[in-house]
C-alpha cells in the first residue's frame, strides 16, 4: 500500500502523528507564549502532517497566520478540509505541498517541527534549517524521538534505525543546546500517551481494512498493522521516547 495513505488511514484516530495527547499539545502551544516579533505574526510548520498543531495554534494564537509544508497529498487534503471546515481559520492558514528542506518563503515568528526531522537528514540539520526560517526572538516547537536507555537489537530493527541515530534524551537537550537554543518547556511523552498512540495506529488501519477495504487492500492493510504491532510490541515499546520542546534561539 502507499505508504501517505497509509499514514492518512493510520492516523484517523489520533490525527497528532505522534504520541502526545491533546491536552500535552495544548499545553505546549500555550506554552509557547510567543512575544509579537513581527506586525503581522506568522507561523511555519515544516512536516504537517494532516495540521493538528498548526490549526490548534491558531485557534489559541488569534490574528496569527500559518502556512503548513508536507508532502503527503492525503495529509494536506485532511488538513485543507479541516481549515475550511473552521471558518475563521480558512482565510488564515495555506497548506503547500513542498519538500520542507527546500522549502523557503520568508521568516516566522513561530517554526514547528514535529516528528519530521528526517526529511532534513536528522536532528542537527533540522535546527539549522528551521532557524533560516526563524525571526530574530522567535520560538520553535519541536518534536523528537530518543532513546530511554541503550536500545536492544529488537528495538533498532523495530524502529529501522542504526545505533547512534537517536540520542538519548540528555544528548537531545545537549544537541539542541549546541544549535543555540534553550529550551523553556518540554513534555516528554508518557507510556499511555505511547498506547494511546500505537493502539490508534493499528486500530485504525485494522477498521480500515475490515470495514472499508476491497480484497486486496484488506489483506495488504492487515498485514501492515500486523508489522507495525510486532515492531511495537515487540520491539521499542517502553524504549523508544519522544520529547516535544519549546526552544528560544538564543545564537551560537
Ligand atoms: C510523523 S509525521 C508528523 C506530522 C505532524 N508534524 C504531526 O505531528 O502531526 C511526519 C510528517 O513529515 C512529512 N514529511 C516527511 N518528509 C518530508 C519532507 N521532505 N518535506 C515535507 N514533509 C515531509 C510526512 O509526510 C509526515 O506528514
Amino acid at each position: 500500500m502507499d505508504r501517505a495513505l497509509v499514514s492518512a488511514i493510520a492516523h484517523r484516530r489520533h490525527p497528532i502523528a505522534a504520541p502526545v495527547s491533546e491536552e500535552s499539545a495544548f499545553a505546549l502551544i500555550t506554552g509557547l507564549e510567543p512575544e509579537l516579533v513581527s506586525d503581522s505574526p506568522r507561523i511555519l510548520d515544516l512536516g504537517c502532517g494532516s495540521g493538528e498543531w498548526l490549526l490548534t495554534a491558531l485557534k489559541v494564537l488569534p490574528g496569527w497566520d500559518g502556512i503548513g509544508i508536507d508532502l503527503s497529498e492525503p495529509a494536506l487534503d485532511e488538513a485543507r478540509r479541516k481549515a475550511a471546515a473552521e471558518h475563521h481559520l480558512r482565510d488564515r492558514v495555506r497548506f503547500e505541498h513542498s519538500d520542507a528542506a527546500t522549502w523557503t518563503g520568508g521568516r516566522f515568528d513561530v517554526v514547528i517541527c514535529i516528528g519530521a526531522t528526517h526529511a532534513f537528514g536528522g536532528l542537527g540539520p533540522t535546527l539549522d534549517a528551521v532557524r533560516r526560517h526563524l525571526l530574530p526572538g522567535g520560538r520553535v516547537l519541536l518534536g523528537e524521538g530518543y532513546w530511554e536507555g541503550a536500545p536492544t537489537q529488537a528495538a533498532l530493527d523495530g524502529l529501522g534505525a542504526a545505533p547512534g541515530e537517536l540520542p538519548d534524551l540528555a544528548g537531545l537537550i545537549d544537541e539542541v543546546q549546541r544549535h543555540g537554543y534553550e529550551p523553556g518547556y518540554g513534555h516528554l511523552s508518557t507510556a499511555a500517551e505511547w498506547d494511546r498512540y500505537e493502539w490508534s495506529w493499528t486500530g485504525s488501519l485494522v477498521a480500515w481494512a475490515l470495514e472499508e477495504a476491497d480484497d486486496d487492500d484488506r489483506d495488504a492493510a492487515l498485514a501492515v498493522a500486523r508489522e507495525h504491532r510486532r515492531q511495537w510490541l515487540a520491539g521499542y515499546r517502553g524504549q523508544l521516547g519522544f520529547a516535544t520542546l519549546v526552544l528560544h534561539d538564543i545564537g551560537t
